[in-house]
């Protein structure tokens, strides 16, 4: 087999991510809490004591650095650092406050996410991101992580896909229960634009915190391919959906790209995967390829001085044969973009955990499998793999 030398720049973030909702256990103030143990919902079981990476991530974090990781994203629950509106908890920051340090004393740069997806349920209960005053809330709370994040943290995200967030709110105000067969509801527009404000005050409250962070937001690329005729059918159902969001970016120091496979779009809109292609464990098509379309598409449209970090991406399967397939396969179209001149900062695979995946433990994206008993973590070979290529650079080449 043949292999490249994967081009990464200097300094190249080389690592995996989390979210501390899905990783972390009884997230009790939190807005999904109250949800997972709500009817009429498309949830199929409750998070209870995910991996209990609360107490547990040191374990993590000695495996991320010791398979040869230097870089780690994780979050910040707001729901646990403004349990009550108004009252921050001073040990929960000091909590992650030490996640900061035990990262950087394990030589994993920590990427720290000041929001993904939960919010404390007493921001919910008052209106959510469309209530009047969200913004200053969001920015309060923002400030009020500056001990976690002044010192050694070179990389921050203010709000992990808020597309995403957009896209569940339109859902949710209509009622619907799950996403439709192909592609992804439409956006609530008065929550974009609450999302991009939030961003917008959350980014000034880290530059004062320190102006050398580096901060910027994660999108969702859902890599929107037209069938032929369907360009402009293609272009007006991206746009809400993601474009606005990278166009928000302007005047950040990165963007996030985040993606797992393609939507293909006809004339009519989003076309179904066909039956005879492979899925992964989330029903996703397997499509390592996805990787390489969204950063692209992401440069096409901030232009080519944005730094670029691929913030997630990975696969949910059973068979860890088929992760590093998928991995070998997106990080050739990683180094191919680079070789191109796009501008790739770093790569952090999705995920460093088996973990809770927004109403099920079933889809396995984890490079580190975890007991779900007695929350012993086990390496997959994927992880000793990609773990070592930050040393190595050796990738094996896929054709095309
Ligand atoms: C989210 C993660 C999620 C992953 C896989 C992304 O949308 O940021 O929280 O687990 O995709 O579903």
């Amino acid at each position: 087999m043949t292999h490249i030398q994967v081009p990464f720049p200097e300094g190249f973030l080389w690592g995996a991510s989390t979210a501390a909702h899905q990783i972390e256990g009884n997230n009790t103030n939190s807005d999904w809490w109250v949800k997972e143990h709500s009817t009429g919902t498309h949830i199929q079981e409750p998070s209870l004591d995910a991996c209990d990476s609360y107490h547990r991530w040191t374990e993590d974090m000695d495996l991320l650095a010791s398979l040869g990781f230097t870089d780690y994203r994780f979050s910040v629950e707001w729901a646990r650092v403004e349990p009550v509106e108004g009252r921050f908890s001073r040990a929960e920051l000091a909590h992650y406050r030490r996640m900061v340090e035990g990262a950087i004393a394990r030589g994993l740069r920590p990427m720290v996410t000041l929001h993904h997806f939960t919010v404390p349920q007493w921001f919910e209960a008052r209106g959510g991101w469309t209530a009047d005053g969200a913004t200053e809330l969001f920015a309060r709370y923002v400030a009020a992580c500056a001990p976690v994040i002044s010192e050694g943290v070179s990389h921050v995200c203010t709000i992990n896909e808020p597309n995403m967030i957009a896209v569940m709110a339109g859902q949710a105000k209509r009622g619907d229960i799950g996403f439709p067969p192909a592609g992804l509801p439409t956006p609530d527009d008065e929550t974009t634009e609450a999302v991009i404000a939030a961003h917008h005050a959350a980014v000034k409250e880290v530059r004062a915190i320190d102006a050398g962070i580096q901060v910027g937001w994660t999108i969702a690329n859902q890599v929107y391919q037209a069938r032929p005729g369907a360009e402009e059918v293609t272009a007006a159902y991206r746009h809400p959906r993601e474009d606005v969001f990278i166009e928000a970016a302007r005047g950040d120091d990165w963007i996030g790209v985040q993606s797992y496979t393609r939507t293909e779009i006809g004339p009519d809109g989003p076309i179904p995967t066909a039956g005879d292609v492979e899925r992964t464990l989330t029903q996703w098509e397997y499509y390592p390829a996805a990787v390489g379309h969204a950063l692209r598409h992401t440069a096409e449209v901030i232009g080519p001085e944005m730094p670029l970090i691929v913030t997630e991406n990975g696969i949910a399967t059973a068979d860890d044969t088929r992760r590093v397939a998928y991995y070998t396969g997106a990080l050739n179209e990683v180094a191919s973009a680079i070789e191109d001149g796009l501008n790739v900062q770093g790569y952090l695979a999705w995920s460093a955990l088996d973990n809770y995946e927004w109403g099920s433990f079933a889809p396995t994206f984890g490079l580190i499998a975890v007991d779900w008993e007695t929350f012993e973590r086990t390496a997959r070979p994927s992880a000793e793999w990609l773990g070592s290529l930050g040393r190595t650079r050796q990738l094996p080449r896929t054709a095309g």
